[in-house]
Formats: structure tokens, C-alpha cells, sequence
């Protein structure tokens, strides 16, 4: 079991899917295949444990603790308790998650944001290494979530997907997150028109140093980071979709199993 501590476990539970690998922690590089499921409809509690153990069983880690598992969710994580819903079920609001998904799994888990720990994995191994300021990380995906991290210590549940569109009603990730595009059928151009806005508005608010971009439609930003016009550098996330994983696992790794 030795050979493990230099790794750890990551599962990124989103809002269409949800992805495991182990992580080599030196590196940040996935040291196993990239398992993916569905995720349940409805997003309910059992039905996503459900699920997450099938990701642990694929990944050949059942039973075993001795590496450490990082688990990261699509809301606001508070002491092991979820306190928001905004792409899953109702039930996670104000629930035991932590403790939910360690009883589950009989095993203790690392458990945080989605954006914060692919925040982290851009601060560690991509794009915001070394980066000094404040580097503001988006996913772009079923929702907008965000990362502020400053000379590379994070500042965790920053929510700014949720910032409310003064003059149209709305929050930013109904109106701009990818699934927005997909639901609307637009274009790329169009797309881009309403994260410009939405760039805008966080470079107003926060004058960062770097924007990274990550959520999977990052693969594609050539396609829309070259449309956008802002003062602030804004670069695709190196791991992509891959950051969640990564994240996640790189916490554990710090908690050890
Ligand atoms: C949630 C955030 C999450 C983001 C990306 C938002 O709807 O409120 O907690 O980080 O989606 O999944």
C-alpha cells in the first residue's frame, strides 16, 4: 500500500455527470482510466451515492482506504454540509453530505466545492501555477461556478455563477453557463455576447490578474475566448474537464487517507 500515498482519488459530481480517476499528486496527471456516469435524474441523494460507489468499484478502490478520496459537488460546501441546490436535487440543502456519502462509502472522504477544487488543481499543476494577484476560475457547464484564489491561497464558495443580471432579471449561469447556449441553440458569437457581459461584470468587480476557463466546453476556446475583449489575461484551464478530478484528489491528498 505504500506505493499509494503519492496518490489519491478524485470524484467530480456534476450536473449531467459524474467522473473519477486516481491522480498521481506529483504530477497532477490522471493514473488510471477517466471513468464517467451519469448522473441520476433528479440528482437525488441515494440515487448519486449510488452511483459514486459504481465510480469507486470501476476505478478497483472498494474497500480499499489506505488512498485518499476527494469528493467534489456542485454547491456550496460548509463543514461537510451542503447549503445550496442549484443543479441537484432540493435535498442536498442544509444536508450531512460529508458524513452521507463516508457512511455510504464506509470510508472517509475529502469533501468540497466543484469550482474550489478545480481552483486548486489550475493553482498546483495549469494554468494559475505561480500566478501572484487574484486568479479568477470559471466552469462553464450545467452552472457557472467560480474559484478566487489569491497568491495561490483560496478563498472557498465565492457563488459568483449566482450574480443576479440587474437589468433582465436572472442570474448569470441561467443565462450564460454552457447549458444555456445548448438550451438556446446559440452560436458561438451569440454565446460569447453574453460572456462578455458576464466577464465584464466579474473584471468590474474584482480587477483579477487572470481569468482560467475551465467546464468541458473549455476543449473548444478557440472558439469563443478570441471573441472576448477585456482587459484581464483569460486563459483555457489546462486540465479542462479534468480539473474537478484533479482537484479533489490533490485535497485529499493533503488530508492523507
Ligand atoms: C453551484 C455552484 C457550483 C456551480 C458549478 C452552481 O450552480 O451553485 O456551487 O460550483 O454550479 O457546478
Amino acid at each position: 500500500m505504500a506505493a499509494k500515498t503519492s496518490q489519491a482519488v478524485g470524484i467530480d459530481i456534476g450536473g449531467t455527470g459524474i467522473k473519477g480517476a486516481i491522480v498521481d499528486l506529483a504530477t497532477g496527471k490522471l493514473s488510471s482510466d477517466r471513468i464517467k456516469v451519469a448522473t441520476p435524474a433528479g440528482a437525488r441523494p441515494d440515487d448519486v451515492l449510488g452511483a459514486v460507489r459504481d465510480v469507486v468499484a470501476t476505478l478497483g478502490i472498494e474497500g480499499d482506504s489506505s488512498i485518499p478520496l476527494g469528493v467534489a459537488f456542485p454547491a456550496i460546501v460548509k463543514e461537510g454540509r451542503t447549503l445550496s441546490a442549484a443543479n441537484v436535487s432540493d435535498e442536498w440543502i442544509g444536508f450531512e453530505a460529508e458524513r452521507f456519502f463516508e457512511e455510504g462509502l464506509g470510508r472517509g472522504i475529502h469533501f468540497a466545492n466543484d469550482a474550489d477544487v478545480a481552483g486548486v488543481a489550475e493553482v498546483r499543476y495549469g494554468a494559475a501555477r505561480g500566478q501572484r494577484g487574484l486568479t479568477v476560475l470559471t466552469t462553464l457547464g450545467t452552472g457557472i461556478g467560480t474559484a478566487l484564489i489569491h497568491n495561490g491561497v483560496l478563498l472557498p464558495n465565492t457563488e459568483l455563477g449566482h450574480l443576479q443580471r440587474a437589468k433582465h432579471g436572472g442570474d448569470a449561469e441561467s443565462y450564460a453557463a454552457y447549458s444555456a447556449m445548448e438550451r438556446h441553440h446559440l452560436s458561438w458569437e451569440r454565446w460569447t455576447k453574453r460572456l462578455q457581459w458576464y466577464y465584464s461584470h466579474l473584471e468590474f468587480l474584482f480587477t483579477p490578474d487572470l481569468f482560467v476557463v475551465g467546464g468541458g466546453v473549455s476543449k473548444h476556446s478557440q472558439e469563443f475566448l478570441p471573441l472576448l475583449t477585456l482587459k484581464t489575461p483569460i486563459v483555457p484551464a489546462v486540465h479542462r474537464n479534468n480539473a474537478g478530478i484533479i482537484g479533489a484528489a490533490a485535497l485529499a491528498g493533503d488530508e492523507g487517507p
